[in-house]
């Protein structure tokens, strides 16, 4: 139930550093370390290539899990959208193994795909919300993101938790294959859970940065680099399909070979430079539209900010930015939505699960 709460949306991004402390203890044995399946630790180890299948938010954490799995890990993933690989698939690895993440577990884009790999004899991990679902039986193996009913059509606290198994998984795997790895998931994602709270008690910070740059605006844009781009394709959703701004996330070194044509006085552009590598490379991207006539809000981390951003993240593990950076992006499309008259938990057009192809 909602509660005391005007909408379940509002309610779900709350939720998200509850969520993130339930995952700690359900991924943490008696003596602190990560707790999995030896079923799903040894699948993962066996496989030359993973490839994650999902649609919607569920694909932009899959974006970002290939980013942790990659980079921790040290294996090769490929993240692909559900409708596309079935019919167009890619060619395979000797020995892949095929994770699907949906918060439903429902998904019939999916469902194709895992119907196919498992006939090809592959096996199959689902990542859901909901154990039980019909992806989660059909597959060998599930990971379960403990989130809670998500019940908004905008999925923001399944989508925080997918990201959070991501990390626990890629760091099992490295572990179990002796990869030497600096970064501890369970302590590192106690740290992003109070990060989180932050945002969560700025409701009226972001109301305001929702009324400045989202009230009378056609279009904006978000842009990023690296991680950060993949929480602008999310941020860019969640307003798309709320508010119905016409809304693009890109590759900040991407603008200029085409998109800043779109620029004009006013356009809203959302900057999120929370990776250090890419810090002033996304700087100079945002001053190129600034440059144009956009409005730009800058979202940045202690530690690379600039006197002039609009939003700081406290200080998380870089790996993990993209479970804090996102929390602004919902509220500001939950404001925005909201001061435009949208129904905000249930979008026109839009079904909380599409099991249908
Ligand atoms: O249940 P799933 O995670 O498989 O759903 C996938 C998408 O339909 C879903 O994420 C959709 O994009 C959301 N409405 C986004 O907020």
């Amino acid at each position: 139930e909602k509660g005391t709460y005007p909408h379940y949306m509002l309610k779900e991004i709350d939720e998200q550093p509850f969520v993130i402390r339930n995952i700690i203890s359900k991924y943490q044995d008696e003596n602190d370390s990560i707790k999995l399946d030896e079923n799903i630790r040894q699948a993962v180890t066996d496989a030359d290539r993973i490839y994650i299948i999902a649609a919607g938010t569920s694909y932009h954490a899959g974006l970002v899990g290939k980013e942790l799995i990659e980079k921790i890990a040290g294996i090769p993933v490929e993240t692909h959208i559900a409708s596309e690989f079935l019919y167009n698939m890619p060619l395979l690895s000797k020995k892949p193994l095929f994770i699907f993440i949906s918060q439903s577990g429902e998904t019939a884009d999916l469902r194709g795909v895992l119907v196919n790999v498992k006939e090809q004899g592959f096996k199959a991990l689902t990542i859901t919300n909901v154990p039980g679902s019909t992806l989660s039986r059909e597959a060998d193996y599930t990971l379960h993101t403990y989130a809670g009913p998500e019940i908004a059509v905008a999925s923001t606290k399944a989508y925080t938790a997918q990201m959070a198994v991501f990390a626990i998984l890629a760091v099992d795997a490295a572990r179990a294959a002796n990869v030497e790895i600096d970064f501890d998931p369970l302590q590192e994602l106690a740290i992003v859970a109070n990060a989180m709270e932050i945002f969560t008690n700025k409701k009226e910070e972001m109301e305001q940065i929702a009324r400045d740059f989202m009230s009378v605006s056609r279009n904006a844009f978000f842009i990023g680099r690296s991680m950060d781009y993949h929480v602008c394709l999310e941020g860019a959703l969640k307003l798309k399909e709320i508010s119905y701004i016409q809304a693009e996330g890109f590759a900040g070194g991407e603008l200029k070979h085409g998109t800043i044509a779109l620029i004009e006085d006013g356009t809203p552009v959302i900057g999120l430079a929370t990776q250090k590598n890419v810090n002033l490379n996304i700087r100079g991207n945002m001053k190129e539209v600034v440059a144009r006539g956009a409005s730009p809000c800058m979202i940045s981390m202690e530690g690379w900010e600039d006197e002039e951003d609009t939003i700081v993240l406290p200080h998380v593990h870089e790996y993990l930015t993209p479970l804090v950076s996102v929390i602004p992006l919902q509220l500001i499309s939950y404001y925005a939505a909201l001061h435009r008259g949208c129904d905000v938990d249930k979008p026109r057009n839009l079904a909380k699960s599409v099991t249908v192809e």
